[in-house]
């Protein structure tokens, strides 16, 4: 039976070092710079933005992929968590290319940004995966705010109410008359999420203890319609 995610969305963390304080920096400059792109453009905003949350999460399974493999040691769970993530985000774009058509210019800051970002947080991850992981925690914390304010135009009907892209009501195990609504509310809990396991892993890496039952893989996804292609 669904029932609508519950999440907390005031989580905030509040720096405690130089690094928590540069990924911050990094992450209000950025948010900054796509207030400025897309102003209230909201599906065009979710598509490109998620060819940028895809990355993080693919960079730091590889790196501790290696890491572990390396050094013969286990990786506690991350690897799985940091690929479900990457997965993740990569399902939140392909529903949210079911909604809007990205312009052309789009298409080409899409494949600049992608190689910039992606080399940029390869090397960053290398250098210092505790502020990597910061930075994503951050970028997920605006990812939140973005999508309450997409609720907040669709809830106020300056964003027609679609039904939901089919794609969607699989992956996320949605009844047949959910919406567009539905959708955005599901995709925020997954950011929450990311949110809070990418703060967790860098908390972990500044030797603080956490949960790892709470930053487990989130288990509400049909993961088999990632591959539907290849089972096709
Ligand atoms: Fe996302
Ligand atoms: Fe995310």
């Amino acid at each position: 039976m669904y029932s609508e995610p519950t999440i907390d969305l005031t989580v905030h963390h509040k720096p405690v070092n130089l690094s928590d304080r540069f990924a911050l920096g990094f992450t209000k400059l950025l948010r900054f710079c796509a207030d400025t792109f897309f102003a209230k453009r909201y599906g065009h905003r979710a598509i490109v933005l998620e060819t940028v949350a895809a990355v993080p999460g693919m960079v730091g399974a590889t790196l501790n992929h290696l890491k572990c493999l390396r050094r013969m040691q286990d990786d506690r769970g991350w690897i799985r968590t940091l690929m479900e993530e990457a997965e993740n985000e990569r399902m939140h774009l392909m529903t949210f290319i079911e909604v809007a058509k990205p312009t052309l210019f789009e298409r080409l800051v899409i494949v600049g940004v992608q190689w910039v970002f992606y080399i940029a947080f390869f090397l960053l991850y290398v250098v210092t995966p505790r502020t990597a992981h910061r930075i994503v925690g951050y970028f997920e914390e605006e990812a939140v705010i973005s999508y309450s304010h997409y609720l907040a135009e669709i809830d106020e009907g300056r964003s027609p109410n679609v039904p939901a892209p089919e794609i969607a009501k699989r992956y996320w195990k949605l009844p047949d008359t959910a919406t567009l609504r539905d959708v955005v509310l599901v995709v925020r809990a997954d950011e929450a999420h990311h949110r809070d396991v990418n703060h967790a892993f860098s908390n972990e890496l500044n030797g603080v203890a956490i949960d790892h039952q709470a930053i487990a893989p989130c288990p509400v996804h049909d993961e088999s319609v990632c591959i539907q292609k290849l089972a096709a």
